[in-house]
């Protein structure tokens, strides 16, 4: 069966993970994505972490894969006269350089434009052009830094904290993502392509707008009933950073279960909907807490939130994890494990629904990776082996119709 984005062509000159990311995405759905890389080290990220000696690092292969890799020095007139005919023929070019790398390189806008006016340049940068640090070059937590995340993680005793999970690389491909889908369709009525554009500081701004909610109630309010730090603590003018508090209108927060002492990851989350307070007091063995005035409502527990989650940290001291969960999902109680990355890399929902899937690489031999974690109902998401470096170079050249000897030239003025 064909896939959505067959006969798309996307020239990936992106590195690290952003741009990668965003790429593997498409890759993925059906389009030819060609990774465009420097001629010798390629890609910085074939050689962070490795941990196969000479074989390309996961950190590159799990972000890479079902792409065609393509070595090519853009610097160099050979290697320039390559990218045009690819871009004359392409419908996306992906790149995530430094800020003006692309100009300095003599592929401005209007160059692409005049090349191909079809063609949608899809990029990532730090921050926003026009914006006063738009100069900046950008890595993943200096993002969450200045996309509010930092300044809001962590606890209160403690400083601004990141976040483990990508929100400034990852999240900020499948931003632009949505963006070249966004003007595919668009050029698909038009014609005409046009750039598109997103900064990590945007994209993480994007993920926190609930906090930007809080500033505004927190100016208005003085307090934010939903933080550990009322009604007992203090607030200043400014979001503070909240622990494992819930951010909606349902407390909850991080418990302790059998075994913390030693399992670092020995821990439920538990929410308090408001609605399910009576099937919670069932579980607990608290049937007197349903209709005590003191616990009730929602305003009367706040003051003692903290003394009812000591509490269910006593219920939970004799349950492990899963058994805690197995008896409160059965009273429709919004939980779940803490789950290890170790429990998650065998976890056998996650590897029958695709999500955490084994790949073979030719170097590395057998790795796990995060597949798709969207599903169709008419495609089934085939994750293959990233490419080695340069190994598509002469296929790519050849379907671009230079001769075996013009080929031979190249490698040897070491063009790709
Ligand atoms: N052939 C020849 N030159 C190439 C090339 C190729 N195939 N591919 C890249 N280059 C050159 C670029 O032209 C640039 O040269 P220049 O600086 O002389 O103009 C250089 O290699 C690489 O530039 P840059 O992207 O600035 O690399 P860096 O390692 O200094 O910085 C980042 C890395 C990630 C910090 C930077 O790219 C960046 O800020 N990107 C935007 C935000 C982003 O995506 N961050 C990473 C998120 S994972």
């Amino acid at each position: 069966m064909s896939k959505p984005l067959e006969g798309i062509k996307i020239i990936d000159f992106t590195h690290v993970q952003a741009g990668p990311a965003c790429t593997q995405l498409l890759a993925w759905f059906g389009a030819d994505v060609i990774k465009v890389e420097r001629p010798g080290a390629g890609d910085v990220t074939r050689s962070q972490l490795r941990h196969v000696k000479d074989a390309d690092a996961l950190y590159f292969t799990m972000l890479n894969s079902n792409k065609r890799s393509l070595t090519l020095n853009t610097k160099t007139p050979q290697g320039k006269e390559v990218l045009e005919k690819l871009i004359a023929e392409s419908d996306v070019m992906v790149e995530n350089f430094g800020p003006g790398a692309l100009d300095r390189m003599g592929f401005t806008w209007e160059h692409i434009q005049s090349l191909n006016p079809g063609m949608i340049l899809a990029s990532v940068k730090g921050f926003s052009d026009g914006h006063h640090y738009e100069d900046l070059k950008v890595y993943e937590n200096v993002a969450q830094c200045a996309g509010g995340a930092a300044s809001t993680t962590g606890f209160w005793d403690g400083p601004p904290t990141v976040s483990a999970a990508a929100l400034g690389d990852s999240n900020t491909g499948m931003h632009l993502a949505i963006g070249i889908l966004t003007a595919l369709h668009q050029k698909n009525k038009t014609g005409t392509g046009q750039k598109v554009a997103v900064s990590m500081q945007d994209s993480v701004l994007n993920l926190c707008r609930v906090k930007l909610r809080d500033q505004q109630r927190l100016d208005a309010l003085g307090y934010l009933e939903e933080y550990p730090q009322y009604p007992h603590g203090s607030f200043s003018d400014v979001v503070p950073r909240g622990g494992n508090a819930g951010g909606g209108g349902q407390p909850g927060w991080v418990l302790k279960c059998k075994g913390w002492e030693t399992d670092p990851n020995a821990y439920i989350y538990f929410t308090i909907q408001g609605h399910a307070w009576a099937p919670i007091c069932k579980a607990l063995g608290k049937p007197e807490w349903i209709d005590d005035p003191e616990y009730n409502t929602a305003e009367a527990r706040q003051d003692k939130i903290f003394d009812i989650f000591n509490f269910i940290e006593s219920w939970l001291s004799t349950k492990t994890k899963f058994e805690a969960v197995d008896i409160l999902r059965k009273f429709d109680i919004p939980c779940s494990p803490v789950l290890s990355m170790k429990e998650i890399a065998n976890d056998p929902s996650l590897r029958e629904s695709g999500t955490i899937v084994e790949v073979d690489h030719p170097k590395i031999g057998k790795y796990l990776t995060v597949g798709s974690p969207i599903k169709f109902s008419d495609m089934k998401v085939e994750v293959k082996a990233s490419p080695l470096l340069g190994e598509h170079t002469d296929e790519v050249l050849q379907q671009l119709g230079y001769s075996a000897e013009q080929i031979a030239e190249m490698h040897a003025a070491q063009a790709v």
